[in-house]
C-alpha cells in the first residue's frame, strides 16, 4: 500500500471466560501495542481498538459450571481483563465489549444488510442435537475427531490442533460436551455465508496479492484452506446467549460468535469516535486507511477468510492490509491452558512483581513466538532481567546519570572537539531509528527490540572504552566530551525504548529531566538531544535484580498446579449409569492378535491394524500412533470390541475397537487378556 493516511489497528477480542495470560500477551497484545505506540510516536493517525468478546459457547459453559449467569461471567472477567490491560500499559484507544448496545446494533445491522441483499443462503439442515440437554450442539458444545488431522478433541466449529474451521456435522464420533451423549440429528433453519462464492476473489486477494507481505505461517494456512475448497458456513446458531438474529424466522436464534465478534472492532471504533468527536467511517471505509489485525494463530481462518468475506459481501469496507498472526507460547515446556490453570496470569504477575511491567513486556518480546512456538521459563525471565535489562540498559543509564551528577552537578557538559570515535558513535546512533522502524514495519518485534538493546550496548562499550572515571583525573576536557556523547545516547534511548518499554521510557525521561519527548527523526538528525547546561534529574535505578527466591516462588506455584492436575487425573472416574444385563450382552468382546500395523499416511495419531479376531482378520483404525510404533504392536494380544458399528476414518473402514487404558504415568497400555496366550476369538465376559 502507498503511504497510508491513517491506521486502524485491532487486537483480538479476548473471550471473557478467563483472565489474560502470558500466551495472549506474547501472541497478540504486546506486539500490537508496540506497533500502535511506534506509529503514534511517528505522528501517524492511529486508532487502536480491542474489547471483550462476551458471546459464544465458552462463556455459557463457564457459567453453567460455576452456577451463575453468563452475564455474571462476562462482567467478572471483563473487569479483570480491562484492569490488567490498563495496569500493564496496553494503550488501547478504546477497549469496548460486545455486550455494549452499540455493538448489538452494529452487528445486527450488518447482518440485516447482508440478509436484505441476498448475500446469505437460508437453509433447513440437520444439526447435532442433545436429546437429554434438549439443546442443539453448536461450536464448543460438541467435541469429536477432526476430519482433517485426527485430533480427538476438536470442537464443533474449529480444531485447535490444526486450526481448521469446520461444520459441527463434519466431526467424526461427535459427543455432547454437556452430557457426554452421542448427539442425534435434528432439523433447524440457519443462514449461511457461501464462502465458496468468495473463493475466486480470495485466491486473487490473498494468494496473488499477499504472497510477499503476509507472514509465511499465515499465508500457508490460508493457502491450504483455499486449496481444500471452501464451503458455506452457518453464521447463526440455536443458542440463547448472543445477539438475536434480527430477521423474520430468526426467533430463538443468535448470531454465530465469530460473525459478531470481529464486527466488534468496528463497534469499538464507533464508540471511540463518538467519544472523541471524530468520524469513524474513514477508519473503516477509506482506501487510504491501513487495517492491521493482531491475532494468535488459532484465529487466522476467521480474520483472513471469513471476516474479509463478510466485509467484501457488505461492500463498503476496506480489507486488512496485514494479519501478522503469531504462533503459540508455551510455559515451562507445556502448552498454556486456562482450564488446567497452566499459565502466568497477568493480574497475578502484576501483583507479584509490582513495578515490573516492562520486564514482562521485554521478555515476551525477546521470546515472541513470531515464526514458531516458543517457551517461557522463569529462569529465562530472571536471566533476561538480570543480565540484559539490569546489566546492559540499566547499567548504562545509571553510569551516565551518576557520573553527570558527580562530575558536573547534574549539568550536561559542553563538549570539546569530537574525535573519530565520538563521531562514529553518534553516526551509529543516528542510524538506529531507521533500522528499528524497518523491523517494526515488517512486524519483526523481536528483532526491533534486540536493536534497541544494541543502542544500550553501544553506549556501554563506549563508556568502557573511554573510561571517563579514569580520564576525569587526567583530562577534564576529554571527559566532558565523552560524557556529552554518552548523554546523547541516553537521551536517544528514552525515545527508542518507548514502544517496547513504555514505563521505562517515562522513568528515563524523568531521570533526564526531558521537557519534551524526543522524536525518532530528531535522533536521526545531527541536532543535540541534550544541550549543554541542561540539568538532568535525580538518579534512580531503571531495573532491579530479580533474586532466586522470587523465581523459586513462581516455580513452586506451577509445581502445585501440576500436582493438583495429576491428583485430579488420578482420581477415579465416576461410575457410568447402570447398564442392564441386556445392554451388557450386546457387547461382544474377543481376544485378538494384531497381525500387522502401519501408520495411516498424513496423520500423527492413527495406526491401521489388521487384527485376527478368531472370527476373521479385519481392519481396525486406532489412535495410538503417538504411543506405539507399528513394529511394537505386531504380535500383541489385545481385547477387541468386535461388534462396534463400522465407521470410516480418513477413508479407511474401521471394524471394531481395541481396548486400551492408561497406567499411573499416563501412558497408554493394552488391556491384555492375560500374559499367557489365549486363543483368538475367545469371548470375554
Ligand atoms: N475471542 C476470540 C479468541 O479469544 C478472538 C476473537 S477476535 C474477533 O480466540 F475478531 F472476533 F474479535
Ligand atoms: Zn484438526
Amino acid at each position: 500500500m502507498s503511504t497510508p493516511k491513517r491506521y486502524t489497528i485491532t487486537a483480538a477480542l479476548p473471550y471473557t471466560n478467563g483472565p489474560i495470560h502470558i500466551g495472549h500477551l506474547a501472541g497478540v497484545y504486546v506486539p500490537a501495542d508496540i506497533y500502535a505506540r511506534y506509529l503514534k510516536m511517528q505522528g501517524e493517525v492511529v486508532v487502536f481498538v480491542c474489547g471483550s468478546d462476551e458471546h459464544g459457547v465458552p462463556i455459557t459453559i463457564k457459567a453453567k459450571k460455576e452456577g451463575v449467569s453468563p452475564q455474571d461471567v462476562v462482567d467478572k472477567y471483563d473487569g479483570i481483563i480491562r484492569k490488567s490491560f490498563q495496569d500493564f500499559g496496553i494503550a488501547f484507544d478504546n477497549y469496548s465489549r460486545t455486550s455494549a448496545k452499540i455493538h448489538h446494533e452494529t452487528a445486527a445491522a450488518f447482518f440485516e444488510k447482508l440478509y436484505k441483499e441476498g448475500k446469505f443462503i437460508e437453509e433447513v439442515t440437520q444439526q447435532l442435537y442433545d436429546d437429554e440437554a434438549q439443546q442443539f450442539l453448536a461450536d464448543r458444545f460438541v467435541i469429536g475427531t477432526c476430519p482433517k488431522c485426527g485430533n480427538e478433541e476438536s470442537y464443533g466449529d474449529q480444531c485447535e490442533k490444526c486450526g481448521t474451521s469446520h461444520n459441527a456435522t463434519d466431526l467424526i464420533n461427535p459427543k455432547s460436551a454437556i452430557t457426554g451423549n452421542v448427539p442425534v440429528l435434528k432439523e433447524t433453519k440457519h443462514w449461511f455465508l457461501p464462502l465458496d462464492q468468495y473463493e475466486p476473489w480470495l485466491k486473487e486477494w490473498i494468494l496473488d496479492s499477499h504472497k510477499k507481505d503476509w507472514k509465511p505461517n499465515v499465508y500457508g494456512q490460508c493457502k491450504s484452506w483455499i486449496d481444500d475448497g471452501l464451503r458455506p458456513r452457518a453464521v447463526t446458531r440455536d443458542l440463547d446467549w448472543g445477539i438475536p438474529v434480527p430477521v423474520a424466522g430468526g426467533e430463538g436464534k443468535v448470531l454465530y460468535v465469530w460473525f459478531d465478534a470481529p464486527i466488534g472492532y468496528i463497534s469499538a471504533t464507533k464508540e471511540w469516535a463518538a467519544r472523541e468527536n471524530k468520524d469513524w467511517e474513514p477508519y473503516w471505509k477509506d482506501q487510504d486507511t491501513k487495517l492491521v489485525h493482531f491475532i494468535g494463530k488459532d484465529n487466522i481462518v476467521f480474520h483472513c477468510i471469513i471476516f474479509p468475506s463478510m466485509l467484501k459481501a457488505e461492500g463498503s469496507y476496506i480489507l486488512p492490509d496485514n494479519v501478522p498472526a503469531n504462533e503459540f507460547l508455551n510455559l515451562e515446556g507445556n502448552k498454556l491452558s486456562t482450564s488446567k490453570n497452566w499459565a502466568v496470569w497477568l493480574h497475578e504477575y502484576l501483583e507479584d512483581f509490582p513495578g515490573k511491567e516492562d520486564v514482562l513486556r521485554y521478555v515476551l518480546t525477546a521470546n515472541a513466538p513470531e515464526t514458531k512456538d516458543n517457551d517461557f521459563t522463569w529462569k529465562d525471565f530472571q536471566q533476561r532481567n538480570n543480565s540484559e535489562l539490569v546489566a546492559i540498559l540499566g547499567n548504562f543509564i545509571n553510569r551516565v546519570v551518576v557520573l553527570t551528577h558527580k562530575y558536573y552537578d547534574a549539568e550536561v557538559p559542553e563538549p570539546g572537539q569530537l574525535n573519530e570515535t565520538d563521531e562514529n558513535i553518534l553516526a551509529e546512533l543516528r542510524a538506529y531509528p531507521a533500522v528499528i522502524a524497518s523491523s517494526i514495519e515488517k512486524y519483526r518485534f523481536r528483532e526491533a527490540q534486540a536493536e534497541m538493546m544494541n543502542v544500550a550496548r553501544l553506549g556501554n562499550k563506549y563508556l568502557a572504552d573511554e573510561e571517563p572515571w579514569k580520564t576525569i583525573k587526567t583530562d577534564e576536557a576529554r571527559t566532558k566530551t565523552v560524557m556529552y556523547v554518552a548523554l546523547q545516547v541516553a537521551a536517544a534511548l528514552s525515545s527508542i525504548c518507548q514502544p517496547f518499554l513504555p514505563f521505562t521510557a517515562k522513568k528515563l525521561s524523568t531521570i533526564l529531566n526531558l521537557k519534551k519527548n524526543i522524536s525518532w527523526p530528531q535522533i536521526a538528525s545531527a541536532e543535540a538531544l541534550l544541550a549543554p547546561q541542561h540539568v538532568i534529574g535525580k538518579a534512580s535505578l531503571l531495573f532491579e535484580k530479580i533474586e532466586d527466591d522470587a523465581i523459586a516462588k513462581q516455580l513452586e506455584k506451577l509445581e502445585n498446579t501440576k500436582k493438583m492436575n495429576q491428583a485430579e487425573q488420578k482420581s477415579v472416574e465416576g461410575q457410568k449409569e447402570t447398564a442392564t444385563f441386556e445392554d451388557f450382552t450386546k457387547i461382544d468382546l474377543r481376544v485378538g492378535t494384531i497381525v500387522s500395523a502401519e501408520k495411516m499416511p498424513k496423520t500423527k495419531k492413527l495406526l491401521v491394524l489388521k487384527v485376527d479376531t478368531g472370527l476373521d482378520t479385519r481392519t481396525i483404525v486406532s489412535g495410538i500412533a503417538e504411543h506405539f510404533s507399528p513394529e511394537e504392536v505386531v504380535g500383541k494380544q489385545v481385547t477387541v470390541l468386535v461388534n462396534l458399528a463400522p465407521r470410516k476414518l480418513r477413508g479407511t473402514l474401521s471394524e471394531g475397537m481395541i481396548l486400551m487404558t492408561e497406567n499411573a504415568q499416563g501412558e497408554l497400555v493394552f488391556v491384555n487378556p492375560d500374559e499367557a496366550q489365549v486363543n483368538n476369538g475367545s469371548t470375554i465376559a
